[in-house]
């Protein structure tokens, strides 16, 4: 049926519904995946736009799974006039979680997310740096719906006429489950059958993806690795960062580097934020005069092993050198005065792209802060509107779902070229992110939205930084960094103040200079919590090599791995950091922290004090303490304390046994290139002799790890 049948007269309404819905065409993919072809779908989608290939055999790792999951005679799709309506089924007690980096909510039944790209989201409806068109229900199933316009999921919510309406089903089980959720979720009949509804606008067909399990955590694994596997930090990109001073100059951003080295606060990368360029609202891409001699200042921080890491956005001055160049391959409306890229096309890509490594990244430049990429409706009214065209053929909207996206593959070509990893910062992504090595971060700045965003990036293979900023006292930024430190990317983004937080937490008094009386005592704190994280990394390092190759989320939801445990099912304010340390983060003023921790035996980090789980705790929470707690079974390795990853002291572990268990554990070697060998190296205990051996293989040629102390925990 064409378009314009729907489009045009007063009977099109009622011819579209009447329109039968159908079910999907099934079509050819990989194992563990389905595939539905409703109708034709729009050309441009996240699948065929996509710049990584489907990390295939590590998908043939999975466990086989020959029945698709949701019968496909209940998934269906009719066209409507106003784009392409689908409908999935919802069983009783099914819950489901995803749609992106959703900061105001968590368990998704019940609610209706419209997945817009925006940067200030002004409620809980969808709006989202990274909105996401997939979902995982913990009934061990994943739903990606391929397209790149705002499409509006209705989770489980809407009841139609003709729906059967025969009385609830007797399962006592469910009800009782169901039960056990926080009052909030009473209203959305979820203990009964339902269906996720949802309107993808404009298009006349979808492809819709299904992923089995058989839980959770496979479904995220199988999205994850069709969307090419999760991405590989450096190690450098796992230690902490700090973004300097917008304004600051060469000197000051080089007496900084000297003053954290000076002080041993360990510092891994080093941020330039708008000043570096000498015109950044559109962007110069061009040092500015604060920085008159750029790469002697390059070469003096990456002697210093800082790897540097360029703020910059996408919309391009006049006065860019290559604005010229690019002014074919634009968009038709400009972004405070720049050019908007078509990075849908190859050619933009090509232009930006060359121009930032023969001038920036050749000059010893490690990554890059991809600002501005969404969008902005409800506070500050910038960027490219819906309405815009670009030469490639998509609208303002596409464009909005993938500009994120094609910034970051713009970025990461240069990287591949140079066969060299890159780690790095982004505001805006969308589908099939995971393979790309940027982290996502915001201008808001909701303690607590911060801490739900790393359980809920989780669900669909994007990473998030809450990162550090001012603070409203030194309990603030205490609670905050602790945060930051058990997050996937640590970082103190300095960017309005000039100085460090702990030197003074106030924005004013900090940029006049006023620093707070014993704010040496709070650098001393500071210094701990970012030495903790060098401590971490080889563990941290691990869990990332696992989400590369096999497609696991470093950190994730408890829901994801007990999804059987109603208890788990709205916990938005813990999470897991790998597969063995469970972090329950506190925010600014609670004396008390209620947590749960899940089945089986854990051990308080700080105290070694054993705990039994499927138990809620209230926790005393001294701020010195974020409460984190190690699995039974777990061979913890902690690094050497040093300045920076660079020093190769960073291999030598102390390892801490959380017995009884599997008492195993699985860290890995490489030379550090785009995709070098990764050598696996397995760390065992042996209970006779109250210590532990190192194990790699035969042929391995590294030989970095060495455990200088075994240690035995109480129990
Ligand atoms: C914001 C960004 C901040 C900072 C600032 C500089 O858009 O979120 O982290 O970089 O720009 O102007």
């Amino acid at each position: 049926m064409t378009r314009r049948r729907f489009g045009a007269g007063i009977f099109a309404g009622a011819m579209a519904a009447q329109t039968p819905p159908s079910r999907g065409e099934q079509r050819p993919t990989y194992p563990g995946i389905w595939r539905f072809r409703f109708g034709t779908p729009e050309p441009q989608t996240p699948v065929s736009a996509r710049h990584y290939p489907v990390a295939e055999s590590a998908l043939r790792d999975l466990a086989v799974v020959t029945k698709c999951p949701i019968s496909p005679s209940e998934i269906t799709g009719r066209r409507s006039r106003r784009g392409y309506h689908l409908r999935l089924p919802l069983e009783p007690g099914e819950m489901i979680y995803g749609l992106g980096l959703q900061f105001q909510s968590f368990l998704q039944r019940g609610s209706k997310k419209t997945l817009r790209v925006n940067a200030d989201p002004a409620a809980d409806l969808g709006d989202s740096h990274a909105p996401v068109p997939f979902y995982v229900s913990n009934h061990g199933y994943g739903v990606f719906v391929d397209t790149a316009r705002y499409a509006a999921f209705y989770c489980g919510d809407k009841v139609r006429v003709d729906d059967p309406h025969e009385p609830p089903p007797e399962q006592p089980e469910v009800m009782a489950a169901v039960a056990q959720l926080p009052k909030q979720f009473e209203r959305y009949h979820m203990a009964k059958s339902s269906h996720v509804e949802v309107e993808i606008p404009v298009a006349a067909g979808v492809d819709v993806y299904i992923f089995a399990g058989p839980q959770m955590r496979e479904a995220v694994q199988r999205y994850v690795l069709f969307s090419g596997g999760g991405a590989l930090p450096p190690r450098w990109g796992l230690g902490f960062w700090y973004r300097a001073y917008g304004g600051a100059t060469q000197d000051e951003v080089i007496a900084l580097a000297d003053e954290l080295r000076s002080q041993n606060i360990p510092c891994d990368v080093l941020g330039l934020e708008p000043g570096w360029q000498s015109h950044s609202y559109s962007c110069s891409f061009t040092w500015s005069s604060n920085f008159p001699d750029p790469r002697k200042a390059l070469d003096k921080l990456n002697a210093q092993n800082y790897h540097v890491n360029l703020w910059e956005h996408a919309f391009t001055n006049p006065t860019a050198p290559f604005y010229a160049d690019l002014k074919p391959y634009s968009g038709d409306y400009e972004v405070w005065d720049g050019l908007v890229p078509d990075f849908a096309g190859s050619q933009a890509r090509k232009i930006v792209g060359d121009y930032h490594d023969a001038n920036l990244v050749s000059a010893g430049v490690a990554g890059f802060k991809l600002d501005e990429c969404d969008n902005s409706d409800f506070t500050h009214y910038w960027s490219f509107p819906e309405i815009s065209k670009f030469p490639s053929g998509l609208d303002g909207e596409q464009m909005h779902c993938f500009f994120g996206l094609r910034y970051q593959d713009t970025m990461q070509a240069i990287f591949e070229r140079r066969k060299t990893r890159t780690w790095g910062l982004v505001r805006s992504s969308h589908a099939l992110a995971a393979p790309s090595p940027y982290t996502l971060y915001s201008d808001l700045y909701d303690h607590r939205e911060f801490i739900r965003a790393v359980a809920n990036a989780s669900f669909c293979g994007l990473l998030w930084c809450p990162e550090v900023r001012d603070a409203k006292d030194n309990e603030d930024l205490i609670r905050r960094l602790q945060t930051v430190i058990f997050s996937p990317l640590a970082m103190v983004n300095a960017w309005y103040i000039r100085n460090p937080p702990w030197k003074q937490v106030d924005r004013e008094a900090n940029n006049a200079g006023q620093f707070a009386a014993g704010w040496q005592d709070m650098e001393q704190t500071c210094r701990k919590l970012v030495e903790l994280r060098m401590q971490l990394i080889p563990y941290l390092y691990s869990a990332y090599v696992r989400y590369h190759q096999s497609g696991l989320p470093p950190f994730r939801a408890l829901v994801m791995d007990y999804p059987l445990d109603p208890q788990t099912w709205a916990i938005d304010d813990e999470y897991l950091m790998g597969d063995s340390v469970l972090v329950a983060p506190v925010v600014r003023g609670e004396k008390k922290r209620r947590l749960y921790l899940p089945e089986g035996d854990w051990f308080d980090f700080w105290t070694s004090a054993k705990i039994s789980g499927q138990q809620w705790l209230d926790n005393d929470v001294p701020l010195d303490r974020i409460p984190v707690f190690v699995k039974a079974g777990t061979l913890l390795p902690l690094a050497r304390v040093t300045q920076h990853t660079a020093d190769p002291a960073v291999f030598e572990l102390t390892v801490r046994r959380y017995g009884p268990g599997d008492l195993l554990a699985v860290l890995h070697e490489d030379d550090g290139s785009l995709s070098g060998p990764i050598t696996t190296v397995q760390l065992e205990w042996r209970e006779n002799e109250d210590a532990g051996s190192v194990s790699r293989p035969s042929n391995s040629t590294s030989m970095s790890y060495s455990v200088t102390r075994w240690e035995r925990t109480t129990e």
